[in-house]
């Protein structure tokens, strides 16, 4: 790491470095090259990409002249050794299944380990995948997966932990009905679900980034409801009443993901197929992904942007 530059409040001292982002080109990619410029005025970013022409490419070298975008196979070692040759940190953001969560990712430890890289940060960005039960969330269980290797290797790492994106309240998790004015809920209105957006959960990663102290994990939560809460909340931003209503437990969400899951024609290649997103449900209603270790001051005092801001955000619109 190289020498103090920016001391910051809650971390000590930031050190001027450089920073690989693999995945840079996708939506909290790109988002994480934004909080990293942000977050230190010395950091230089790479973004390691399969590709390195194309508009994403593109949009990533007009950011600023402190982003470089290298380009490499994942199945080419001595090329992914030769784009990691200097970094401080891997930022890993690649978004896929198997050959992705797994393959990919553990080509790209290889390669970091090989290139002398001291810190490793893989794409977890999710609720606590440690403890579910086997054979109830795919996603999760990858990510357990690489998780374990992750651990084995030499070098540092640190997950960040976030629940699920905020953002996906109000588009790909079908939790609230708007039109019916109804919340659903999975075995009780009561339990408790970690949400925090893209944007907050870039923040976060382009600080773990930058603390050559960070811990194995770090979890933060924007927001912490409930589906009797989110109700309640849309009740008095809109003025009429939404109600929760019991979609079932979680373990005959389980089920029903399973057939989906043996029906689905897109088999394990597809990342969010309909039953992998009855899958996250069964995680968060169950309270098996709930973050028990928030740490949201961490890196200092930052206006977390709320369920309620999000709703309120999607109902002006
Ligand atoms: N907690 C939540 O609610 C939640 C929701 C959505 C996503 N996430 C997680 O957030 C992370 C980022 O997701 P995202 O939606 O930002 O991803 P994304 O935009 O779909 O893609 C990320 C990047 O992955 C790389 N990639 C895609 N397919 C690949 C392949 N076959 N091999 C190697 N690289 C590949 C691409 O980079 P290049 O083409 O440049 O190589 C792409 O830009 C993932 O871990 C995802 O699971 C969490």
């Amino acid at each position: 790491m190289g020498r103090c530059r920016t001391p910051v409040r809650s971390v000590g001292c930031m050190t001027s470095s450089i920073v690989l982002v693999a995945g840079a080109t996708g939506d909290l990619g790109s988002r994480i090259v934004d909080a990293l410029l942000a977050a230190d005025p010395d950091v230089r970013v790479r973004a390691l990409s399969r590709s390195a022409t194309g508009l994403a490419a593109d949009r990533l070298t007009t950011r600023s002249d402190r982003v470089s975008v290298v380009s490499a196979a994942y199945d080419d070692h001595d090329g992914l050794v030769s784009a990691l040759a200097g970094v401080d940190v891997v930022v890993s953001v690649l978004s896929g299944t198997r050959s992705v969560v797994v393959d990919a990712q553990t080509a790209l430890l290889a390669a970091a380990v090989d290139a002398g890289v001291p810190r490793f940060v893989p794409s977890d960005y999710s609720a606590d995948y440690r403890a579910i039960t086997p054979g109830t969330n795919r996603n999760f269980e990858l990510r357990r997966e690489f998780a374990a290797a992750l651990d084995a290797a030499p070098i540092r790492a640190t997950s960040v932990l976030n629940g699920a994106f905020t953002d996906m309240l109000t588009g790909q998790a079908p939790m609230i009905l708007f039109d019916r004015r109804t919340v659903l809920y999975w075995s009780s209105p009561d339990q408790l679900l970690d949400f925090t957006t893209k944007d907050d959960t870039a923040r976060v990663t382009a600080r773990v980034a930058l603390d050559p102290d960070a811990p194995r994990v770090v979890e933060v939560a924007g927001d912490r409801v409930t589906a009797r809460s989110v109700a309640d909340t849309l009740s008095r931003l809109t003025g009429t009443r939404f109600r929760t209503q019991w979609a079932g437990t979680a373990s005959t969400l389980s089920a029903m993901a399973r057939v989906g899951r043996r029906l689905s024609r897109a088999d394990d290649a597809e990342p969010f197929p309909a039953w992998q997103g009855m899958q996250y449900f069964v995680s968060m209603f169950s309270g098996e992904a709930e973050l028990h270790h928030v740490a949201n001051d961490r890196y200092g005092p930052h206006d977390w942007t709320t369920v309620r801001d999000v709703l309120a955000a999607h109902l002006q619109a």
